[in-house]
């Protein structure tokens, strides 16, 4: 059944529960600080630093679940065993470490952002987050949300794309919806984690101005709207400073300009110092096993000894790790003392209304889709398709409901420990042949380029599902389609003219045969109920709404960076580079990673440079179409557009209006965007307020934002490509704190 008809399932925790007030905050640093008042210094030194599970001796008291991070209780000061799993799609099982244990897999990150809609990312926020709580833990490490300024990055599927107000409204309420199950989420991994190439030890390199107008934008307005209990630093240097010993980013941003009142932790391996890192910022060491030193640990103990971390400094961080405890609910909340049942159906509910929510129709030439019923024979090709749907690897890998019907360990690479090819159990044959009962649906595996064709041949349509895994830990060494599927692809489009190809992929990938290829869909990796949300919307039970998060270029050179930087450098050296756990007796050298493009990330990369991609981002057809009329502008002391947006086609469907501002020369930015729901005929008068910051710029000399007044470019668009609809707001200066 279509659920993108439906009501949103009803989950336990209520949305009024979903996001810390500042008020809330402030209360729970108190209660923290007259915790902390009573704390012995053993007491202090115990909870900034956690144990990894799956390397740690360590179990007095029999209550280790393998997973991320542990960090032992206090029970005479009513502080409970802190239990973190990963992660933004689900609660990780990565090599199933707890055999049996399955839980809900989402979608991507990017199959979420693209559906626009804050409320579909919170819904499923809410769900892993239940899910969280249900197998007793306390802390999930979600909220990912570094931009994509990269599309051959491996973790892009895990992230939210390449714009900052997207990916940061998006991160918010996913995080806010985790939250709400009185559970920690971190938003993560801060900052400039934007490859995996060398992640443990390049030096990410940007201005000050661009980096707040860009990834910095993202954590600041995802930690504005979800209010997480904590941050992850990542794994790189930010201009020099490794980012979790950086008090710029740590203490100067994050504390002095944002406010935040929660705690610091580290990735997992991530820390490199005791006394620089502690007073930088960071509080909490994670995963200690995985560390060369145990920082936070007995060094931590000599260095407030001596007075090179001050008492207060140490106060300053259990406070905080405390604070973000108390402020979500985890003291009073307690996990349950055994694992919970779960509703798996209604939570795979979930997981399946986003993904309808999220696919991209691409290209739809000669009305093939949606597929008519009356096909008699439909034949599938590749992916795996009769049995399931491919998911992303790494630590944010769901050991999904259903078990893995394909599964292919890695014999090298930097995720060969920690990560295997795995496919979700939601068949698309099964689907699909439950849509269509009268016909006959083959599947040929696809291997056989000429069988392919053959099968094609004989058949109405033929379905090409393309697959591109990605992984943690690892970038992908092009954005051809691997496994030579373009040559496969072209072979059945020649073989059949009613040839429909559904890319399950990380991100962008090239398209040779396109024009061969009458129509196109991103599925992402589409999680627990992918195969039936492809038929879905192959069918037209679902119409098509899902608009990129990020732009899909026509080829790799258009890109900032055409390939990952510093594999020359790394060479033998590149797995210990990117892998924690890797072991290695080789010490990899730091590269430095120039981001030339600086805050113009993804389209607005494009529209400086006058590069047409092969998608622009926000771009996706729907079954119906929509046209904007009446476009309204008020300028001021902020920008306010309106616009009617009406269903012209005979369906109802979804649409996502996009508004762009720009002045100068400088490109035009995403500054709001809504998705609305129209039926056939149906008209909304749509009214964006513009974020901003997003219509600011960032002034170091201030420092804080800065408009500068005047003249600006207003477009309600499409896609970031499409000017159709603009008009000129006359804006007042005007300047805002950083
Ligand atoms: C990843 C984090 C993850 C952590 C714990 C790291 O390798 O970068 O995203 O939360 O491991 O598993």
């Amino acid at each position: 059944m279509p659920l993108a008809a439906q009501q949103a399932p009803a989950l336990a925790p209520t949305p009024a529960a979903a996001a810390t007030s500042a008020a809330d905050a402030s209360e729970a640093r108190a209660r923290a600080l007259a915790i902390v008042a009573e704390m012995t210094l053993d007491e202090k030194l115990l909870l900034v630093h956690g144990l990894f599970p799956p390397k740690t001796k360590a179990d007095p008291h029999g209550e280790l679940i393998q997973s991320a991070g542990h960090v032992p209780p206090i029970p005479r000061l009513g502080i409970p065993i802190v239990r973190e799993s990963d992660a933004s799609l689900g609660v990780a099982n990565q090599i199933e470490q707890r055999k049996g244990d399955t839980a809900t897999a989402l979608p991507s990150g990017l199959a979420t952002a693209a559906t626009f809609d804050p409320e579909i990312a919170r819904a499923g926020g809410a769900m892993i987050g239940a899910e969280a709580r249900a197998k007793r833990f306390n802390v999930l490490l979600a909220g990912g949300v570094n931009l994509t300024r990269d599309p051959w990055n491996g973790r892009n599927f895990e992230y939210l794309g390449e714009d900052p107000l997207l990916a940061g409204r998006m991160a918010g309420a996913a995080i806010a919806g985790v939250q709400s199950n009185r559970i920690v989420s971190t938003v993560k991994h801060f900052a400039l984690n934007a490859q995996e190439t060398g992640r443990m030890v390049l030096d990410a390199r940007i201005d000050e101005a661009a980096l707040r107008e860009s990834d910095l934008l993202a954590f600041e307005i995802a930690i504005e709207t979800g209010r997480p209990g904590s941050v992850m630093c990542a794994y790189n240097k930010v201009n020099g400073d490794w980012a979790c010993e950086n008090p710029h980013l740590l203490t100067d941003v994050l504390r002095k300009d944002w406010g935040y009142e929660g705690w610091v932790m580290s990735d997992w391996g991530g820390v490199h110092s005791t006394v620089k890192a502690a007073n930088a910022g960071l509080d909490q060491q994670s995963g200690q096993e995985l560390d060369h030193a145990m920082y936070f640990g007995a060094p931590l103990a000599q260095a407030v000894a001596s007075g090179k971390v001050p008492m207060a400094r140490l106060d300053d961080m259990v406070a905080r790790i405390l604070t973000g405890l108390i402020a979500n609910g985890v003291l009073d909340a307690l996990m349950p003392e055994a694992a919970q049942p779960i509703d798996y159906d209604a939570h795979a509910d979930v997981a399946q209304r986003d993904a309808e929510a999220g696919i991209v129709l691409l290209r739809n030439e000669g009305g093939v889709l949606p597929l008519a019923a009356t096909a008699k024979r439909i034949v599938l090709i590749g992916g795996h398709a009769d049995v399931g749907v491919l998911s992303g690897g790494g630590s944010s890998q769901v050991r999904s409901v259903g078990g893995a019907p394909v599964e292919i360990p890695l014999t090298e690479g930097a995720a060969a420990s920690f990560a295997r090819v795995t496919w979700h159990a939601s068949s698309p044959l099964k689907a699909i042949r439950a849509m269509a009962p009268e016909a006959e649906v083959t599947y040929v595996d696809g291997t056989d380029p000429v069988a392919a064709a053959k099968a094609a041949a004989g058949a109405d349509v033929a379905i090409v599902f393309a697959t591109q895994w990605t992984t943690e830990a690892e970038d992908a060494d092009s954005l051809s389609l691997p496994h030579d599927q373009d040559a496969l692809i072209a072979a059945v489009a020649k073989a059949n003219r009613d040839t429909v190809v559904v890319l399950e992929t990380g991100g962008p990938v090239l398209m040779p045969w396109l024009d061969k290829v009458p129509a196109v869909i991103e599925a992402w990796y589409p999680g627990q109920r992918g195969g039936e949300a492809i038929a879905n919307i192959l069918f037209g039970a679902v119409n098509p709404s899902g608009h990129l998060p990020i732009t899909f270029p026509a080829a790799a050179s258009q890109a900032p960076r055409p390939m990952p930087v510093g594999r020359d450098v790394l060479a033998g050296a590149a797995e210990a580079a990117a892998n924690a756990d890797a072991g290695s007796a080789v010490s990899p050298v730091s590269f430095k990673v120039d981001y030339i493009e600086g805050s113009d990330v993804g389209y607005r990369w494009y529209e400086k440079t006058r590069r047409t991609p092969a998608f622009p981002f926000g771009y996706g057809l729907s079954y119906s179409d929509f046209a904007y009329r009446n476009l309204k502008v008020t300028g001021g002391a902020t920008l306010t557009v309106s616009v009617d947006v009406t269903n012209t086609g005979a369906k109802a469907g979804a649409d996502v209006p996009q508004l762009y501002v720009g002045h100068g020369d400088t490109p035009m930015r995403l500054a709001g965007f809504r998705r609305v729901t129209l039926g056939p005929g149906e008209t909304q008068r749509v009214v964006f307020v513009a974020e901003p910051r997003v219509v600011a710029d960032y002034d170091v000399a201030l420092p804080g934002w800065r408009i500068a007044g005047g003249a600006y470019r207003v477009a309600v668009s499409h896609d970031a490509a499409d000017r159709s609809l603009s008009a000129i707001a006359t804006l007042t200066p005007r300047i805002m704190r950083p």
